[in-house]
């Protein structure tokens, strides 16, 4: 993970200040470029905080933030991958706001002290591997039995490798597409006639930053998570011709400061240790306030959802430079990575 948490922290840097020096109307000839940016994604001050950035007085910021709460009040809520980083966070935030919660990990431990954490009206956990495809079937049924309902379905869990590609081994390389790609189409597919039949639904599922660009030692994870953000804008598009009542989302976190890195698979030329603390110093974005994010942009039905800076400064650098980002990756992984 590490060489292209040190890429996001670089490119972050320069093209957030870059942003913050021009302001928010300068990056419009890019829309034009490259026919992709919508003007309300180039706000600076939504880089920063969508509601308090958008110059609205108190009262009307505080209308606002409790039409949300209202919104999410009462809703039927999975979560994967609720035992620890950002599942653990969302279920807090989304309890906060109301949510009655559903929650699965295969970390059972974990899952208990994220239950206590939450102060939820109805909480439920379930011990659930989502490479186990028939298992998820059987949970999304589980789920639906005992809630009656199922607003949203978030298909967080997942799992890192940093390997290169003639080092890895293709016990690893399954490993990571179980769970990182088959876990949450697999989670979208059993719990859609839900969601659908719900009338008001919401499927979220967890790309990364590395389903928008790609970063040497990481083939496995971007290929999965290339692959979660390719089926995901797929299905949402889906759900609106069909005319279904179900919004979907993809979200693309940069560095978030979690266990990813002491859960990960290493290559055997990797130095884990080395790795492991250069991700705690470049992750810089906590869990609680990705999952802010991440709930704003739901609540927005954002399409695409980056969570931190370094997020937005990967997905400028994407748009603007196309495949031409390569070399750049390339630059920073040769001094991080290989010196
Ligand atoms: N932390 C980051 O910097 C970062 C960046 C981009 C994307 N993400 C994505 O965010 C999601 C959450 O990761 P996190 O950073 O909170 O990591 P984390 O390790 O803190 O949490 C992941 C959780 O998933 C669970 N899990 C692992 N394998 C599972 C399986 N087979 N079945 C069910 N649960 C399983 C783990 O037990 C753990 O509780 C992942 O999809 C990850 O790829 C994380």
């Amino acid at each position: 993970m590490v060489p292209c948490f040190a890429v996001w922290h670089a490119s972050s840097i320069r093209v957030r200040g870059w942003l913050q020096r021009r302001g928010s109307g300068v990056l419009l000839p890019f829309a034009g470029a490259g026919g992709l940016l919508k003007y309300q994604d180039l706000k600076v001050s939504a880089l920063i905080d969508p509601v308090r950035g958008a110059g609205k007085s108190s009262t009307n910021v505080s209308t606002q933030r409790s039409e949300l709460m209202k919104k999410l009040n009462n809703k039927v809520v999975v979560i994967t991958g609720a035992g620890s980083g950002i599942g653990r966070a969302l279920a807090k935030e989304l309890a906060a706001r109301g949510c009655r919660l559903a929650l699965s990990d295969v970390n059972e431990t974990g899952l208990r002290e994220t239950a206590e954490l939450c102060d939820a009206s109805e909480i439920r956990t379930y011990r659930l591997d989502v490479s186990d495809r028939d298992g998820i079937y059987a949970h999304a049924d589980q789920v639906a039995k005992d809630f009656g309902v199922v607003n949203m379905v978030i298909n967080n869990a997942g799992v890192a490798l940093s390997a290169s590609v003639r080092e890895m081994t293709d016990e690893d390389f399954k490993w990571v597409m179980d769970i990182d790609f088959w876990g949450v189409t697999h989670g979208s597919r059993a719990f859609l006639p839900h969601l659908i039949a719900s009338g008001d639904g919401h499927l979220v599922n967890i790309s990364s930053v590395f389903g928008l660009i790609g970063v040497p030692k990481q083939s496995a994870y971007n290929a999965a998570k290339f692959a979660v953000r390719g089926f995901t804008e797929a299905l949402r598009q889906e759900m609106k011709l069909e005319k279904q009542p179900v919004a979907v989302s993809c979200v693309h976190p940069g560095g978030i400061r979690t266990n990813i890195a002491n859960s990960a698979r290493m290559g055997k030329s990797e130095n884990a240790e080395a790795q492991r603390k250069g991700f705690d110093k470049i992750a810089v974005t906590t869990p609680e306030k990705a999952a802010r994010t991440i709930v704003k942009g739901i609540l927005k039905d954002e399409s695409r959802i980056l969570v931190g800076p370094d997020a937005w400064g990967i997905d400028v650098i994407n748009r603007v430079l196309g495949s031409a980002y390569q070399p750049l990756v390339e630059r920073f992984s040769r001094k991080n990575l290989y010196l």
